[in-house]
């Protein structure tokens, strides 16, 4: 398995967030972070690449938004904020090396954080930044999945905002958000609504790394089974990014 991932530009300081953050970005504290992240992704067993920052591309950290992958394809996207459809091209010729690309024009926009796969199954978040003409090419492209559209709670950003796919066919779902039979027949590992940002977390196989401080979301995590991997996440949280956000994971079609 491949994690791809990107470096976090000195202008990260001025990425996109709902709310102005209060300390403001700490850039190198971001860099430690995320250098830890992806230690973390190794530990689970992945081999990490990082691409070179973008400093024209304050967002460039989130590079899931980016592309969506599943069965040997990346659909590169075109993200709902303009501000970061600079960021595909460096991530489209970094994942040409392991699967195929495909394409997505206007007025189709989708972020990668609106999409969630689970077995043949990717559930898609309508959200401000993902629109129905993105689901559609979503759909068109992945036409081996079934595509489930999902409304979002108000004031959620993407739809990985509030559950994720665990490694083995459950998901990992904040409690309050979202009906569990949206997602029906998989199962539901849930998270405390008092540590609902925990919901987002990276499987791998039997790992999963998921935000510190956030010990329930951890206990239950271990009750399912998963070995867990907490790291810290405050900087990418003040500009309203996560765990998943920071990386693309790839099986190539070798199967490595
Ligand atoms: N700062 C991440 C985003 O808004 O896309």
């Amino acid at each position: 398995m491949h994690a791809l991932t990107r470096h976090v530009p000195a202008s990260f300081a001025h990425a996109l967030s709902a709310t102005p953050p209060d300390p403001p970005i700490d850039v190198a504290l971001a860099r430690a972070q995320h250098a830890a992240y992806r230690a973390a992704l190794a530990a689970c067993g992945a081999a990490v690449t990082a691409i070179d920052a973008d400093e024209a591309c304050p967002d460039c950290v989130f590079v899931e938004d980016t592309a969506v992958v599943a069965g040997g394809i990346a659909l590169v996207t075109r993200p709902g904020a303009p501000s970061r459809r600079g960021e595909t091209p460096p991530v489209a010729r970094a994942l040409a090396r392991h699967v195929d690309l495909a394409w997505m024009d206007a007025p189709a926009t989708l972020d990668g954080g609106d999409c969630l796969r689970v077995g043949r199954t990717i559930y898609a978040g309508r959200s401000a930044r993902t629109n129905a003409a993105g689901i559609a090419r979503l759909a068109e492209v992945f036409a081996d999945h079934t595509v489930v559209a999902v409304d979002l709670p108000p004031h959620v950003l993407h739809l990985k905002c509030v559950c994720s796919p665990l490694g083995d066919g459950r998901i990992l779902l904040a409690e309050g958000t979202l009906a569990p039979e949206l997602f029906a027949p998989h199962a539901i590992v849930w998270v405390p609504a008092a540590e609902a940002y925990a919901a987002n977390a990276v499987a791998l196989g039997r790992h999963v790394v998921v935000a510190d401080g956030h010990p329930r979301t951890r206990e239950a995590l271990e009750a399912a089974g998963f070995t867990t991997h907490a790291v810290a996440h405050s900087e990418v949280r003040k500009a309203d990014g996560s765990l998943t956000c920071q990386s693309i994971l790839v099986t190539d079609v070798t199967g490595t």
